[in-house]
């Protein structure tokens, strides 16, 4: 072939691949993200109401300053109504969800032709999978897998553990458990890569100095959702037995102020509970494993996008704080400054989440801070603050992976500063 057939044949093939990717996949056709900024309790309480038509509108974001809201264009007249009604001040971000989407897509697609796992797009988890098979044999030494359970849909849950010499206190990454947040696994699996091969100094400092034990992708069968039917999709893939809403969010399903606040009971809401603590395997996977090694660990990290904040404990009140308040403040602030400090210039706030957010029980901090004793646990929402959102380009993943390695860097040596990495266990 001469290279403008080649070039006609590849772009042939790009067409053909994108199309049969997309076939069966729920579109967001004008479906439109709404800013509405320092909503008061009217506000919340009437766009709270209107996310219980979950076909039509679904919140993304929710803080104290602000509120993002998804809507299809059947249901926009409806949202100006209630937001003219409520004199609130908002603001559209996003006019299209699905171009959002297509582009992603276009880029993904453009990406595979070449070595896999590069960063330049965001991974299936087959990919993923493969691309830890290779790392587990290139490192033999200093790697190993660990399987926490398997999801609903039968498959196994991997993570790998990464220690380079006995007596290291223990850092925790969960990642991925919102399974529309591809940011999340993307970063962590440049992390590893980085902490097994960077010849940076501190890096291979850090690297060594402690043991990782990290769950790229933790909702596996909702990760593999949102590649294959809905970009946008969030929670497990188990069924409910009170409604035809499937799924739960799993980063309010934790044992511990279960249901006490921040978390729905319905089926139908990105907030819903579970029926029961524990109910969703992945979690109960999750959390015997964590409880099986919890005197090794000193630090947890759940990743999740996006809002640019490091969210400490407690989640399920803001009547009280936890003892070690001013620590959990002065190491995320220490977070927050070496992000700062990278030429991008990226700004991470810094709090509980029932100060900064809203209240949130169940989650994966502070279960492991209530009852794993993990004393340093933080909530890491990556980039943006409401460009792109969920959706964001290929483009931010190595800048928001060098965000995160630079943060976590600061914050472990703020955390050995401050006396947290003394080891729990004896050698
Ligand atoms: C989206 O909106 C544009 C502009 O209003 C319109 O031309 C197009 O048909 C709409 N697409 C769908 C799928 O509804
Ligand atoms: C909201 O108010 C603006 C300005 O008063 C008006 O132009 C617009 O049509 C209203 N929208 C709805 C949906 O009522
Ligand atoms: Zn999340």
């Amino acid at each position: 072939m001469n290279t403008l057939a080649l070039k006609v044949f590849t772009a042939l093939a790009l067409i053909l691949l994108v199309e049969s990717a997309s076939e069966d996949q729920k579109r967001y056709d004008n479906y439109s993200v709404y800013k509405i900024r320092h909503p008061n309790q009217l506000q919340r309480q009437l766009l709270h109401k209107l996310t219980k038509q979950h076909e039509s509108f679904s919140l993304w974001h929710e803080s104290r300053e602000e509120i993002h809201l998804m809507v299809s264009p059947q249901a926009l007249p409806e949202l100006g109504k209630y937001l003219n009604k409520t004199y609130a001040r908002s603001n559209m971000f996003i006019s299209n969800v699905q171009e959002l989407i297509d582009n992603e897509q276009a880029l993904n697609m453009k990406a595979r032709f070449g070595p896999t796992v590069n960063w330049k797009r965001y991974n299936t988890l087959s990919e993923i999978e493969a691309w830890l098979d290779d790392i587990l044999i290139r490192y033999p030494g200093v790697t190993e897998g660990f399987i926490l359970g398997k999801s609903f849909e039968g498959r196994n849950i991997r993570g790998l553990k990464i220690s380079y010499k006995t007596g290291n206190p223990g850092v925790f990454i969960e990642s991925n458990i919102h399974a529309n947040e591809w940011i999340t696994s993307a970063s962590a699996t440049w992390m590893i890569n980085q902490l097994l091969s960077s010849a940076d100094k501190q890096v291979r400092e850090m690297a060594e100095s402690h043991d990782w034990y990290i769950v790229p992708v933790l909702n596996v069968d909702g990760f593999v959702y949102s590649h294959e039917k809905d970009r946008l999709w969030r929670k497990t893939r188990q069924p409910s037995a009170i409604s035809s809403c499937i799924g739960v969010d799993p980063n309010r399903n934790y044992d511990s102020y279960w249901m006490v606040s921040g978390a729905s009971n319905d089926p139908c809401e990105w907030t819903y509970a579970g029926p029961h603590a524990l109910s969703e395997p992945e979690i109960k996977a999750m959390s015997d494993f964590v409880s099986s090694i919890k005197d090794k660990l000193n630090v947890m990290l759940a990743f999740h996008s996006y809002s640019q904040l490091l969210l400490s404990p407690f989640g399920h009140t803001d009547e009280k704080v936890p003892e070690n308040y001013d620590d959990l403040m002065q190491v995320a602030k220490a977070y927050g400054d070496a992000v700062k400090a990278l030429p991008y210039g990226t700004v991470f706030r810094y709090g509980s989440s029932a100060e900064i957010l809203y209240p949130v029980s169940g989650s994966t901090k502070d279960w492991a801070y209530n009852e794993q004793d993990i004393k340093i646990s933080y909530t890491v929402e990556f980039r943006d603050t409401g460009k792109f959102g969920f959706v964001l380009p290929p483009s931010h993943i190595i800048p928001n992976a060098e965000e995160a390695l630079a943060g976590i860097e600061a914050l472990l040596r703020e955390c050995k500063k401050l006396g947290y990495l003394q080891l729990k266990y004896k050698v």
